[in-house]
């Protein structure tokens, strides 16, 4: 369970924007996913100016979404897929046939995951994902108390969830289900890559990487992962014991 702290939040981005530079480097048709959110967002940043800048093969990679907001689609700033659009998809012009998201708007959801596992399977499965970490210690939307072996599945979001979720939005949003990959694609991919920074990560940095795993802190199931990788800033390291 490699634990890798580094100096700042841009530091840790050049890290992970490295990592997936390098597997499409050497797996053109790698399948990444990606979390949305503050945590992946320079990451993104630099892997799309490393790619344009070095002219990277990116005609076969495929991404997959993590998750989205139930209700929401690309038309909301702060959706998941608003999010995608705007980091990946439109500055690298990745065509639709490149990737895969959920559409929170979708009147029959549990087609929504049906499709994206039949996706997912059908791709060989996920050989990257980097993910970040709720202040409720859920990895998607897998909520505290989330059965662990789940695929993709709709969820009823935690209070702390719809909280803090506000973040994103300009404006006030309804924010009540989430519709996610679950926690069974995450050991099932074959490497994961957990991001935090930040001072108000550390408590639940700690937890989910001291503690004990449990489906209440849906992060701990990482400590299981052969191939989970934490990659944090100093910062979100301050309340850690060990550190490696
Ligand atoms: C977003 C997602 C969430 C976030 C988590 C941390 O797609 O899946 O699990 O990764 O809530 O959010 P940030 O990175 O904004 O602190």
């Amino acid at each position: 369970m490699p634990l890798i702290i580094q100096p700042d939040y841009a530091a840790i981005s050049q890290t992970a924007a490295n990592e997936i530079i390098q597997l499409i480097r050497q797996q053109p048709n790698a399948v990444i996913c990606i979390a949305s959110g503050d945590s992946p967002k320079l990451a993104c940043q630099y892997f799309v100016q490393q790619a344009l800048q070095e002219k990277l093969d990116l005609s076969q990679f495929f991404f997959v979404g993590l998750d989205e907001w139930v209700g929401l689609d690309g038309s909301t700033k702060g959706s998941c897929r608003y999010d995608f659009e705007n980091r990946l998809f439109g500055p690298l012009q990745l065509p639709a046939t490149q990737y895969h998201l959920f559409d929170g708007k979708a009147d029959d959801l549990q087609e929504e995951c049906i499709k994206m596992d039949a996706i997912i399977e059908e791709k060989g499965g996920i050989d990257l994902m980097i993910v970040g970490i709720g202040m409720n210690g859920h990895i998607g939307f897998n909520e505290p108390g989330v059965d662990a072996s789940l695929l993709s599945h709709v969820i009823g979001l935690d209070e702390t969830t719809r909280t803090v979720g506000k973040k994103y939005f300009d404006e006030p949003v309804a924010l009540t289900q989430g519709i996610t990959l679950g926690l069974g694609h995450l050991l099932q991919a074959k490497k994961v890559i957990l991001m935090a920074n930040g001072e108000r990560k550390a408590p639940i940095v700690q937890q989910a990487l001291e503690q004990p795993v449990s489906e209440g802190l849906p992060a701990s199931i990482l400590q299981q992962h052969p191939q989970g990788i934490w990659l944090i800033d100093e910062l979100a390291a301050a309340s850690l014991n060990h550190r490696g």
